[in-house]
């Protein structure tokens, strides 16, 4: 069904130059972007971004991340795009990752995995609204 994700690139996506490839990437796969933002995220966001992971080793580290360089947080939409766009970022840990897919191709370290991507339509929909105001978001109409 139709779906809204939230994907983020994060620092060492940016510090890298690789914004563009992987645009491309999902606007290849034929996803309707429909909000775009580049930022410096700050503690409050960082936190809230990662509320779930909250009281596990990797939580303070994986916040300090983020706010390390700005990221470039993203709205795509799409038949299915949660699940899609999971399979085109390969899986949380670079290493293990197809070496097709984003994370595959371009990471090595599970701290430093590229991008971030929505788990859950419901996860979706709460990053979309930590990142974006409903006026962010455009409808229009994508030909193909
Ligand atoms: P992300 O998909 O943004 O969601 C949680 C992030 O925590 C994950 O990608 C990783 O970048 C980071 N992380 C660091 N260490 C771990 C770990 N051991 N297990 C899961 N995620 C980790």
């Amino acid at each position: 069904c139709m779906e809204r994700t939230f994907l983020m690139l994060k620092p060492d996506a940016v510090q890298r130059g690789l914004v563009g490839r992987i645009v491309a990437k999902l606007e290849d796969k034929g996803f309707k972007l429909v909000g775009m933002k580049f930022i410096q995220v700050d503690r409050a966001l960082a936190e809230a971004h990662y509320a779930e992971h909250k009281g596990k080793g990797f939580f303070e580290p994986t916040v300090a991340y983020i706010m390390s360089s700005p990221v470039v947080a993203m709205v795509w939409q799409g038949k299915n795009v949660v699940a899609l766009a999971r399979e085109l970022m390969g899986a949380t840990n670079p290493a293990n990752a197809n070496p097709g897919s984003i994370r595959g191709k371009y990471g090595m370290d599970i701290s430093r995995n590229v991008i971030h991507g929505s788990d859950s339509v419901a996860s979706a929909e709460r990053e979309i609204a930590l990142y974006f105001k409903p006026e962010e978001l455009v409808d229009y109409t994508k030909a193909g």
